[in-house]
């Protein structure tokens, strides 16, 4: 294999290299995985209205995420069990980020805990909950990631029960000898039994709180002063519920379609929270960004920034920490030269008029929205 030039090639390579039962876990979506190629389509049906003449000899990528600045609006999102890619695992990642210069989220899932990852050096960096059901472990766990210096919560909400990933039941996933959820080791839920399907399906069926509910939300807010996102919002009904409920932000995400099989893209559902969320908090997105382009359509669509995961594990796989680095700085440039080519200088060039969609105009040609 040549020079790797773009993002998606790091797949491959990860295939190659992986254990299937850990490639298998890395790449699938829930069900018929139509979410999951969706998440990818859906950008393909987003075109651009260029802009000409503009001066673009400078730009600037930088942003505000939550009162932190950051050196691009392109940021890692949670992804369980690292080490299962590369031996380094979350430490990687955390290095990689931070030399970014952008934001990392930690799963709660990871095999290195939050201690571990803050021990890495500076970096900004948001920890990703799941909610078990014994709540003085979820206490606990989150003062835990406050005094480690996680700058935010971003509390998953589209997983009360385990989407159906029939690969994980075919090859009877669980989480490899020598692994454990480091975050959990001390509390007696580091490890995951053997089942008779999914390992993980069972772990969460066993662990997790599936009578969560907004009220949570507040509950979280009285044990912590760190700032919440609320991940996992596809409608503008729940965008809504989630300013009421003091959200510092939301990340749109169908959980990299591994979830409910058959939500929209993610790139589809933003716009609809984008108007729930009326301007008051941050709307974020993930799922299926693959390219700068795809960047700039997110925030074109009133993104404020987004999150990658499965690139992270891909590069992490095939070359560890300068794998890691390298999706983001292929990102970044794509992400600039997307900029450039649009004519805007600055994230608060991009608007709605430099892109155009389907939706946009679903009978005639592609026209603008002036
Ligand atoms: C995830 N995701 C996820 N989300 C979360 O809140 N906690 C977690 O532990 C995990 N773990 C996880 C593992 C793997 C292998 C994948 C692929 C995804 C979802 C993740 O945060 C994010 O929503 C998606 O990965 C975004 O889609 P892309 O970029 O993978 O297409």
């Amino acid at each position: 294999m040549g020079e790797i030039t773009n993002v998606t090639e790091y797949q491959a390579i990860a295939k190659e290299k992986l254990p299937k039962m850990v490639y298998d876990y890395y790449a699938s979506g829930a069900e018929d995985q139509w979410t999951l190629a969706e998440n990818r389509n859906a950008f393909s049906r987003i075109l651009f209205r260029p802009r000409i003449l503009i001066d673009v000899s400078k730009i600037d990528m930088t942003t505000t995420v939550l009162g932190f600045k950051i050196s691009m609006p392109i940021m890692i999102a949670p992804t369980a069990m690292q080490k299962m890619a590369h031996p380094d695992g979350e430490y990687a990642t955390a290095r990689a980020a931070s030399a970014a210069g952008t934001i990392m989220t930690l799963s709660s899932w990871a095999t290195s805990s939050v201690e571990e990852v803050a021990s890495t050096g500076p970096g900004i960096r948001f920890f990703q909950l799941y909610v078990y059901k014994d709540r003085n472990v979820v206490a606990q766990l989150v003062r835990r990631a406050e005094r480690a210096g996680f700058k935010a919560i971003a509390l998953t909400v589209d997983t009360p029960r385990l989407g159906r990933r029939e690969s994980d039941i075919k090859n009877r996933f669980v989480l490899p000898p020598g692994l454990t959820l480091k975050n959990f080791e001390g509390l007696d839920l580091g490890k995951m039994d053997e089942a008779n399907d999914s390992g993980l399906a069972s772990y969460v069926a066993g662990q997790i709180d599936r009578t969560l509910s907004w009220k949570d939300v507040k509950w979280l807010q009285s044990i912590t002063s760190m700032p919440i996102l609320v991940k996992g919002v596809l409608t503008a009904e729940d965008a809504r519920i989630a300013v009421q409920s003091g959200a510092a932000g939301i990340i749109v995400s169908n959980h990299g379609a591994r979830q409910l099989d058959y939500v929209p893209s993610t790139i589809m559902a933003l716009e609809e929270v984008v108007k729930g969320a009326q301007g008051r908090i941050p709307v974020f997105l993930d799922g299926g960004v693959r390219r700068g382009t795809d960047v700039f359509k997110a925030l074109a669509l009133g993104a404020a920034g987004i999150f990658i995961g499965r690139p992270v594990v891909f590069s992490l796989a095939s070359e560890g920490e300068a794998g890691v680095r390298k999706v983001l700085q292929m990102l970044r440039d794509e992400f600039e030269l997307t900029m450039a080519l649009s004519g805007c200088r600055s994230l608060s060039e991009i608007t709605r008029n430099h892109v155009v969609t389907e939706w946009d105009a679903p009978r005639g040609l592609p026209s603008a929205r002036l």
